[in-house]
């Protein structure tokens, strides 16, 4: 039995499977099965009302789990998939209410990793993923940070190496006109753009994406945001003053290097122990609005901050 079987096998009875796609590795399991929906949750410790992406093998799918997906999410599932980008579409029969958390509708992806695919193809049917991490904490990019968070609580853990992008996938409302971005990610706003002509607005209130919460993707250490290098030193200085442990990450201009390793960093930083991490964001264009985007939230208050 090749792995690909094992983990058909652990998907059709129910089971959870962690495998790779380009962006993160994703928490498994089928999306038409209401039980191996919600063993996600429980999982993860994610509250219900965040829904899942459905991940399927192709474009033809589309129309399976979406009937009235409209013209603009077809367009963009041909120029985009596989690949980084998640099209939400109105949610069709087969996708069990626990992946939507009730909502009318559905985020779509065909992930551009041959195990992801090959997983897919193999099991001929959607599988909804969350990214394989306990809830609110750093996207897994390797097998070994699924395996140190979620340990024994995951039935098979797929390896595909690390992920090429490193950053989660972009997320396009297309059940507005306008489309609107819910989350920005390894497919830039400046390519959609070239490819539908359409503009794209930004999501309307906070609470479009339950996943927007101010505070998330966050290590242990607390990260602080500094324009530049020379200001990252600055504060760095004055963090040992007080006799913290601090460093500063300082990635450079290569922003698909910045993606790629960003939430590896951020692991790191609390393996090794800071108590602050002094982070120099790139420019806010094409990958770096997705990376401005994680190093916000990991930098933001957290409830823990707000002191007695
Ligand atoms: O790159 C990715 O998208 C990875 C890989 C595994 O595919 N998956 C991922 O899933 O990042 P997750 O669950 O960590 O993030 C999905 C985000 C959540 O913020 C969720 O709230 C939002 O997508 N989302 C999913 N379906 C939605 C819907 N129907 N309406 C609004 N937001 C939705
Ligand atoms: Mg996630």
């Amino acid at each position: 039995m090749t792995d690909i079987e094992r983990a058909v096998a652990v998907l059709r009875r129910g089971g959870l499977v962690a495998f790779p796609t380009e962006t993160v590795y994703g928490l498994g399991a089928d999306a038409s099965n209401q039980q191996a929906v919600e063993r996600i949750f429980s999982v993860k410790g994610r509250p219900a009302h965040h829904p899942l992406i459905v991940h399927l093998a192709s474009a033809d799918e589309m129309p399976v789990w979406s009937p009235a997906a409209p013209p603009l999410a077809h367009r963009l599932a041909e120029a985009f998939w596989p690949g980084p980008l998640t099209i939400l579409v109105p949610a069709g029969p087969p996708v069990a209410d626990a992946v939507t958390g009730g909502r009318p509708t559905v985020g779509l992806r065909v992930p551009a990793h041959p195990v992801a695919l090959g997983l897919l193809r193999a099991f001929a049917g959607g599988v909804a993923a969350p990214s394989a991490n306990r809830f609110g904490r750093v996207s897994p990019t390797c097998a070994a940070h699924v395996r140190d968070d979620l340990g024994e609580d995951v039935d098979m853990v797929l390896d595909g190496g690390e992920c090429a992008v490193g950053v989660e996938s972009t997320i396009i409302d297309c059940t507005c006109d306008p489309p609107q971005l819910l989350r920005a990610g390894g497919v830039t706003v400046e390519a959609i753009t070239l490819v539908t002509g359409s503009t794209v607005a930004p999501a309307a209130g906070l609470s479009r994406a339950p996943g927007m919460l101010d505070s998330h993707y966050a290590p242990r250490c607390r990260v602080v945001l500094a324009a530049d290098a020379q200001r990252a030193e600055t504060i760095v200085e004055a963090e040992r003053a007080r006799g913290r442990r601090a460093e500063v990450l300082d990635p450079g201009p290569d922003l698909d290097a910045y993606a790629h390793s960003l939430y590896s960093w951020l692991r790191e930083a609390d393996a090794r122990g800071l108590a602050v991490l002094v982070v120099v964001p790139p420019p806010d264009t094409g990958l770096g609005v997705a990376i401005n985007e994680r190093l916000r939230k990991a930098a933001a208050p957290r409830p823990e901050d707000a002191g007695p």
